[in-house]
């Protein structure tokens, strides 16, 4: 069956990759995209996001959502990993198009309440568009099919700090909000996607498969991996954004434990994810092991199939 999906995102490097792998699969229908700060600013990120839906023959509407954190103040961008424009070192793209009138917040409300059950939201950045989406309109976490995030880590500790995870780090508050809210939530967290690795032969292939949208992958990760190799992961680099993808679509490659969640507002631990055992709030399905294999094969699959 075809996957509705909504992609809420802050493209980025791995975002595209993300994006791009949802256009190839067959088996996702891309209904949307809405953007979010984080890796840029939320203007650039639907710039990049327009850019991404033309290249890539999406056809679906980009709704711009929150320039900004619920509380506190916006961390810069994270040019350092996806470069100043987002597409690694890759001059800003000119789309031709423009978002929609709607906030993301907007959108994602209307469109759930208008496929009820239907549509899958993957929240591949910051997780403040969600929570404004619940302020807006609580009944969404009864409209959504279902909420998958990247973001959080159970187990492995963080990769923007010691403690969190940048997605949750960059709005503790919404991040905190989207958990308690009584929908069903996915969270692709480090624990899983530092286990599924990119080399830069991957994207070789990938740009061999499909020279346009492969070739454009590949002119970005290089910026990326050039990060990773600086902070010692000479390997490859981690898929982080297109596992949410892969793990809304086909849930089984992944192993998940339910449990409360919480999420450190504050301090040195900001942005932590925590289990909460014995908390009141709704369980989230945690995902704790991944065939790792089996994603990375689905994703490198996903562009051949573009030839
Ligand atoms: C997440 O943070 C961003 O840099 C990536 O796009 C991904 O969504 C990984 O922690
Ligand atoms: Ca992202």
């Amino acid at each position: 069956m075809t996957v509705k999906m909504i992609i809420d995102t802050d493209p980025g490097i791995d975002d595209a990759m993300a994006i791009a792998y949802a256009a190839a699969d067959p088996n996702i229908e891309v209904i949307g995209l809405t953007t979010v700060f984080g890796n840029v600013y939320v203007e650039q990120g639907t710039r990049n996001a327009l850019h991404l839906v033309e290249m890539l023959d999406l056809n679906c509407p980009v709704a711009e959502g929150a320039a900004k954190p619920l509380e506190i103040p916006l961390d810069p961008p994270s040019h350092q990993v996806h470069g100043a424009e987002g597409f690694g070192g890759l001059p800003a793209p000119t789309p031709s198009g423009k978002a929609i009138s709607e906030s993301a917040a907007e959108f994602l409300c209307r469109t759930c309440s208008e496929n009820p059950g239907e549509v899958v939201i993957c929240a591949i950045g910051p997780l403040t568009n969600l929570a404004h989406a619940l302020r807006l309109d609580p009944h969404i976490a009864h409209t959504a099919g279902k909420v998958v995030i990247m973001g959080g880590s159970a187990e492995v500790g963080g990769n923007i700090t010691q403690f969190a995870e940048a997605n949750i780090f960059h709005d503790p508050h919404a991040a905190a909000e989207v958990f308690a809210a009584d929908w069903p939530v996915v969270m692709v967290g480090l624990d899983v996607t530092h286990d599924i690795i990119c080399t830069s032969q991957d994207f070789d292939k990938l740009k061999a498969y499909a020279p346009k949208t492969g070739g454009f992958i590949k002119a970005i990760s290089s910026f990326y991996l050039d990060f990773y190799a600086s902070v010692g992961l000479t390997e490859g680099c981690h898929l982080h954004d297109p596992a949410a993808v892969i793990a809304a679509a086909y849930p089984h490659h992944f192993q998940t434990r339910d449990m409360p969640l919480s999420v450190i507002l504050d301090g040195e631990r900001r942005g932590e994810t925590q289990p909460a055992p014995g908390a009141s709030t709704p369980l989230v399905s945690v995902c704790t092991g991944v065939d790792d294999d089996g994603v990375k094969a689905r994703f490198m699959a996903a562009y051949r199939a573009l030839s």
